[in-house]
C-alpha cells in the first residue's frame, strides 16, 4: 500500500499526497514579476501534494539572481495571484519559498537603489551570472547594521503576509544552500561580535527572529523553513561544530512550533552526505512534519515514508522533466530526463515543453 500517493494532513490542511514538488528556481520571471508562463508550469505540475516555489525575494535588496520573482511589490503579489489560483484548480497547496540572497548577488542583477548586504563583508568564492555582462566574480557584501538586521526581518514578515495576499497556504524560509539566513548561521559568513554572531545562541538569532516575525504575521501552521545541515553549496565549508549547531537549531525550532522543516540532502548531486544521525535528530527534536530532499526515486520515497524517517517527501529535478510525475511514477513509466541547459534560461523552452504520457 503506497504512503506517497495517500492523502495526509499538513498541519490543519489536507494534501492530496506525500510528494511535495521542491523549490527551484528558473529564472523565467522577467522584471522580477510572476507571469502567465510561470502559471503554465506550477499548474502542470499541481497533482502534487504540496508545490513550493522557486526562491522568492521579500526584498529589493534580495534580488541576487536575474529574473527571480520577488513579493515585494503589487505586480507580484498580483502576478502570483493567478499562479496559486491554476495550482489550486488541481488540488496542490501551494507555499512561498522567500529566498533572500544576500551576499549570493551581483550589483548588474540588483534593481537601482537595492543594496549587497550579509552578515559580514566576506565575498563568496567564485563567480555568478550576470545577464549584462556574463560571469563576474563575487564582490564582497556590505556588512548589515542592527537596523539592517531589523528591516529585512520586518520584510521577511511583510513578504509572508502578501503571499497570504497572493493566495498561497503559506511559506517556506530559505534557509539553506547558502543564502541570507544560512549566511547568519555559518561561522565563515558570519565574523560578527555583537548580539548575532559569536557562539550559536548568537548566529542562529537572526533565523529564529525571523521565523518569530514570519508567525506573528500569517500563524504558525503556515510558515515552515528549508534548511541544509552539512551543506557546502555557494562556498559554505564544513566545520566541526555543524551537528552541535544544527541541534540547537531543532530544538529551538521546535520551541517556536512551526508547521515544518525541509531538510536538503545534496549528497547524491555530489556534495557531503548529510549524516543518518543529523536526519535522526531533526526527527526526534521537531515534534512537527519533516521533509526530506534530493535523489529520491519513488522506491526510495516510499521506503523512507514507511519507516517513518519523514513525513513527505520532496523532489526537485524528476518534477522539473515531468510534469506528470504523480502518474509516472504510480504506474511505473519512463520518465524524462532534465535538460540543464535550459534549468536558468528564459522562455518556455525546457520549462513548459517537457511531454507527458500519452493516455
Ligand atoms: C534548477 C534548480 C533550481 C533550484 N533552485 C532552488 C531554490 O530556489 N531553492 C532551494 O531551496 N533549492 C533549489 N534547488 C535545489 C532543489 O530544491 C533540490 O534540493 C535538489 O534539486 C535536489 O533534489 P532532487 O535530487 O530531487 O532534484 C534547485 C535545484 C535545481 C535543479
Amino acid at each position: 500500500m503506497s504512503k506517497l500517493f495517500t492523502k495526509t494532513a499538513l498541519g490543519s490542511m489536507e494534501i492530496q499526497n506525500r510528494l511535495v514538488m521542491s523549490p527551484m528556481t528558473r529564472n523565467r520571471a522577467t522584471d522580477n514579476i510572476p507571469n502567465a508562463l510561470m502559471a503554465e508550469y506550477y499548474a502542470q505540475r499541481a497533482t502534487a501534494g504540496l508545490i513550493i516555489t522557486e526562491g522568492t525575494s521579500p526584498s529589493p535588496n534580495g534580488l541576487g539572481y536575474p529574473r527571480i520573482p520577488g513579493i515585494f511589490s503589487t505586480a507580484q503579489v498580483d502576478g502570483w495571484k493567478v499562479i496559486t489560483d491554476a495550482v489550486h484548480a488541481r488540488g496542490a497547496k501551494m507555499f512561498l519559498q522567500t529566498m533572500h540572497c544576500g551576499r549570493i548577488a551581483h550589483p548588474l542583477n540588483l534593481p537601482a537603489g537595492a543594496r549587497m548586504l550579509a552578515p559580514s563583508a566576506v565575498a563568496a568564492a567564485g563567480e555568478m551570472y550576470t545577464d549584462a555582462e556574463g560571469m563576474k566574480p563575487h564582490p564582497a557584501p556590505q556588512e548589515m547594521t542592527e537596523a539592517d538586521i531589523k528591516s529585512a526581518i520586518a520584510e521577511f514578515a511583510q513578504a509572508a503576509k502578501n503571499a497570504v495576499a497572493s493566495g498561497f497556504d503559506g511559506i517556506e524560509l530559505h534557509s539553506a544552500n547558502g543564502y541570507l539566513l544560512e549566511q547568519f548561521i555559518r561561522p565563515n559568513t558570519n565574523r560578527r561580535s555583537d548580539a548575532y554572531g559569536g557562539p550559536i545562541e548568537k548566529r542562529a538569532r537572526f533565523v529564529l527572529e525571523a521565523v518569530e516575525a514570519t508567525i506573528a504575521a500569517i500563524g504558525k501552521d503556515k510558515v515552515g523553513i528549508r534548511l541544509s545541515p552539512f551543506g557546502v553549496f555557494n562556498d559554505m565549508p564544513l566545520y566541526d561544530a555543524m551537528e552541535a549547531d544544527y541541534t540547537y537549531l531543532a530544538q529551538h525550532l521546535n520551541a517556536l512550533g512551526l508547521l515544518y522543516i525541509h531538510l536538503v540532502d545534496h549528497s547524491p548531486m555530489g556534495a557531503p552526505t548529510v549524516p543518518d544521525a543529523m536526519k535522526a535528530t531533526f526527527r526526534k527534536l521537531f515534534k512537527r512534519t519533516l521533509i526530506l530532499s534530493g535523489g529520491y526515486d519513488d522506491t526510495r520515497a516510499e521506503s523512507d515514508l514507511a519507516t517513518g524517517k519523514c513525513d513527505l517527501i520532496a523532489v526537485g529535478r524528476p518534477f522539473l522533466a515531468n510534469p506528470d510525475l504523480v502518474d509516472r511514477w504510480r504506474t511505473g513509466a519512463v520518465m524524462n530526463a532534465p535538460d540543464m541547459n535550459t534549468f536558468y534560461t528564459p522562455g518556455p523552452k525546457g520549462y513548459t515543453d517537457y511531454p507527458v504520457m500519452k493516455k
